[in-house]
């Protein structure tokens, strides 16, 4: 698209959290614009402190941050910053959420418990947002629960270009459980491959059996799909399987590194010849690995920010 992003009606600012600096810096280094000054930090008791250090007043303000680990901090800095903004009379508050914490708590599976991603999604609206710009939500339906427009970009459209630079023979992509199908289901059509899928039940919160592997993975090479690596117990497993069902080399693309608890353990003795992630959170130095390569999602989001702020579609983006 041609336009200088300067030459608006309205001035386009872009402000960062503490959460995903280097994305915000590579979004706004695509852009060309600077990233707005701010502060965001802690106090000794524990509270946090933001303040917008140039004017936002009629402006178009896109706020970037990941509700990852930390997520509690992480989240109320961006509610803040959101405060701060509307209270600074922006023009439009835009959340960017490359990762939306919470999302996994989207529905009441047993009796007494919250539908968490929803309480978010009500504090965001209500700190002040007129819109949501995320990538790969745990489920769709999430969009639903915000009463302001949510764009929710993929990285498929990244990932099918890595993977054809590749260039693998006899791949089959395995979705590892039936709720991740769609997402495997539409990668394997555009690397024109087999789809596997795995049986997987999760008798408790954090902890996942495998039960089969329905679909032609002997002799195969496997890309395993997933949305999230959490502990990385769903992937290792799945692997596993793979292994016991005959696969040849074993690969797994997840957009959302959370890794925590055992998950580094757990991918180390996985055995994949890769392990490609986005950088939606980023991987702190003692967590990276050899094998594991990050896929830069900053062209997506700055051409995503870009079509918002000049109300063109970014439907296009999906494909
Ligand atoms: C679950 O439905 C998600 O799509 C991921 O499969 C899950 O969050 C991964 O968690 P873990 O890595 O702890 O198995």
């Amino acid at each position: 698209m041609n336009f200088d992003i300067t030459k608006k009606k309205h001035d386009i600012k872009i402000i960062s959290c503490n959460s995903n600096l280097t994305l915000a810096n590579d979004i706004t280094d695509k852009l060309g614009v600077s990233l707005t000054e701010s502060d965001c930090k802690k106090f000794l008791d524990g509270e946090i402190f933001v303040k917008i250090k140039e004017s936002v007043r009629g402006c178009d303000v896109f706020i970037v941050q990941s509700t990852c680990k930390p997520a509690n901090d992480n989240l109320m800095e961006l509610l803040l910053m959101i405060d701060a903004a509307k209270r600074a009379s922006a023009r439009t508050i835009t959340a960017v959420i490359p990762y939306f914490g919470y999302s996994r708590q989207d529905r009441k599976m047993e009796p007494r418990v919250p539908i968490s991603a929803k309480l978010v999604a009500n504090l965001l609206m209500k700190a002040g947002i007129q819109r949501v710009l995320t990538m790969d939500l745990h489920a769709d339906q999430i969009q639903g629960f915000f009463d302001v427009p949510v764009d929710n970009l993929f990285l498929t459209p990244i990932a099918i270009g890595y993977f054809n630079s590749l260039k693998i023979d006899d791949l089959v992509v395995v979705s590892p459980d039936s709720g991740g199908t769609d997402r495997a289901r539409y990668l394997a059509k555009h690397l024109q491959c087999g789809l596997a899928i795995i049986d997987k039940r999760r008798p408790k919160a954090n902890v996942c059996e495998i039960m089969n592997v329905i679909g032609e993975v002997e002799g195969k090479n496997c890309l395993l799909i997933d949305d999230i690596i959490d502990t990385a117990g769903s992937i290792s497993g799945g692997a596993k399987a793979l292994k016991d069902f005959g696969a040849k080399d074993i690969y797994c693309i997840a957009t959302h590194p959370v890794l925590s608890g055992n998950a580094v353990s757990n991918l180390k003795g996985a055995g994949f010849k890769e392990i490609i992630f986005s950088d939606t959170i980023p991987i702190p130095e003692d967590k990276m690995l050899d094998n594991m390569t990050i896929l830069r999602t900053c062209s997506l989001f700055s051409e995503a920010i870009k079509r918002i702020y000049s109300g063109e579609s970014v439907s296009n983006l999906f494909v």
